[in-house]
């Protein structure tokens, strides 16, 4: 929600000196960054030094559903007692043969994290050219601030009324309250005039609302 990132590096040097196992959610940066696509921790250069991973198919790699890795007796007691995974029913063959795919894929092949992160980029730059505040520049989710759950709803309407473009507004209990936001997220299918396209619209809907501009 934040578009940041955690100082992992760090939490793993202090979990190592006190004897704490490490779960990291790698959900929104699996297939996204990293040499080889496998997420931040491998970008951090720590991916062996984490106990756990929680990882999705459903962002950067383009299906659904999830996946934890670790070492066999946490893997063994997760399908022995948690009751979610024991009485679910095994994913679609499908679904598992997709993710294949793109696993395989994203680990040979950097193109599509490149275009994501050249969008992202041109994002961020155009947000900022016109003002528009943006909570962490960090990543390639790119929370646009609001602060006001009703004008949140409203940007969200006027740019599918009017424009045709869909972004999610995200309310507070989601997020802390005056902290209401657009959570924009591009996709490596987008393209440049796209990304122009919609800051060029949002800087419309913005000027429309009367919201305030600065850094
Ligand atoms: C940090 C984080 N972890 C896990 C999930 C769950 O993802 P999914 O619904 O694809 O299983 C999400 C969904 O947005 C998420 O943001």
């Amino acid at each position: 929600m934040e578009g940041d990132f955690s100082p992992v590096r760090e939490i793993v040097d202090i979990a190592e000196e006190s004897g704490a196992l490490t779960y990291l959610d790698e959900i929104h940066s699996v297939g996204i960054y990293g040499e080889e696509g496998s997420g931040y921790a491998e970008q951090q250069g720590v991916r062996d030094r984490i106990t756990v991973f929680q990882g999705g198919f459903g962002k950067g790699l383009g299906g659904a559903g999830g996946y934890i890795a670790g070492p066999a007796s946490v893997i063994d007691s997760v399908r022995t007692f948690a009751a979610p995974f024991v009485f679910s029913t095994s994913a679609p063959a499908p679904l598992v043969a997709g993710a294949l795919s793109a696993l395989r894929l994203v680990r040979h092949d950097s193109t599509q994290r490149d275009l994501l992160r050249a969008r992202a980029a041109e994002l961020k730059e155009g947000l900022a050219a016109r003002g528009i505040p943006v909570i962490s520049r960090d990543s390639h989710v790119v929370p646009v601030l609001v602060g006001d759950p009703h004008r949140n709803k409203q940007v969200s309407a006027l740019l599918l009324g009017d424009h045709g473009i869909y972004v999610q507004p995200v309310n507070a209990p989601t997020v802390p309250e005056g902290t209401e936001r657009l959570r924009v997220t591009p996709t490596s299918r987008h393209t440049a005039e796209d990304v122009q396209t919609f800051v060029e619209a949002l800087d419309a809907v913005w000027s429309a609302a009367g919201l305030p501009r600065g850094r």
